[in-house]
């Protein structure tokens, strides 16, 4: 009932997907993606013309959103909208920006919470996200805030992007990174910020490994793992 949760929270490009994903991995722990979740809203209101503002639409579609996680053959993450693989159309910009968007929504917050905390079964859940640090997992035993400057986080997205083959541009990347992160930090409702009882991991100068390895340095440390 009381799985032990280890929250990685930051803005986009920080790593903290990555290591999330890697620290579940090592304790054998489920990994919650939380940004997915908003991003299949995004894409499923995409794809029904919706208006992005349309509160009242926006919580339906949220609350009744058929999105399956599951895990193929390789144990790598498969993610089903409305019965079908959503695959590389999940991590373009575009969906990105728009989930961000649907997510200054509280409605839809709400619509998504209970499905969130859902993922907490046991050994464990690491979760990744903005808010599960300060309102999804609040008691979480081990949160971590993950950051990095604004230019590295680019950076890094530029060579992601490329390397899953979609086309990029280092300049209007930043730009947009720049505003995602205003609009993610300076909503009303569960904005991007460090937990009080968060520890702050600035990884601009620090490789994955070297991240991956303090988390669970930080799990040890809090009895979470031997
Ligand atoms: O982590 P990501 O880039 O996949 O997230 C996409 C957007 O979803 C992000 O810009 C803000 C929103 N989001 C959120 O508001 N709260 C979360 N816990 C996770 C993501």
């Amino acid at each position: 009932m009381n799985a032990p949760v280890i929250t990685v929270d930051g803005p986009s490009g920080s790593g903290k997907g990555t290591v999330s994903r890697l620290v579940a991995e090592r304790l054998g722990w489920h990994w919650l993606d939380s940004g997915a979740m908003y991003r299949l809203v995004a894409l499923a209101a995409l794809r029904r013309d919706m208006d992005l503002d349309d509160v009242d639409a926006l919580r339906g579609l949220a609350a009744g959103l058929d999105a399956r996680f599951q895990a193929d053959d390789a144990g790598d993450p498969v993610i089903l909208l409305d019965g079908a693989p959503v695959g590389a159309e999940l991590r373009t910009e575009q969906a990105g920006n728009a989930a961000s968007r649907v997510a200054a929504h509280q409605s839809v917050r709400d619509a998504l919470l209970e499905r969130q905390r859902g993922f907490r079964q046991p050994p464990g859940l690491v979760a990744d996200g903005r808010d599960m640090g300060t309102v999804v997992f609040t008691e979480a035993p081990l949160k971590v805030f993950l950051t990095a400057s604004c230019e590295e986080r680019a950076r890094r997205r530029y060579k992601q992007l490329k390397e899953q083959g979609l086309s990029a541009n280092l300049l209007a990347l930043s730009e947009e990174l720049a505003e995602r992160d205003r609009r993610d930090a300076e909503r009303s409702v569960a904005p991007l910020k460090p937990a009080d009882d968060a520890v702050v991991l600035d990884s601009t100068h620090m490789g994955i490994e070297s991240v991956l390895e303090e988390v669970l340095r930080l799990a040890r440390e809090r009895g979470l793992t031997d």
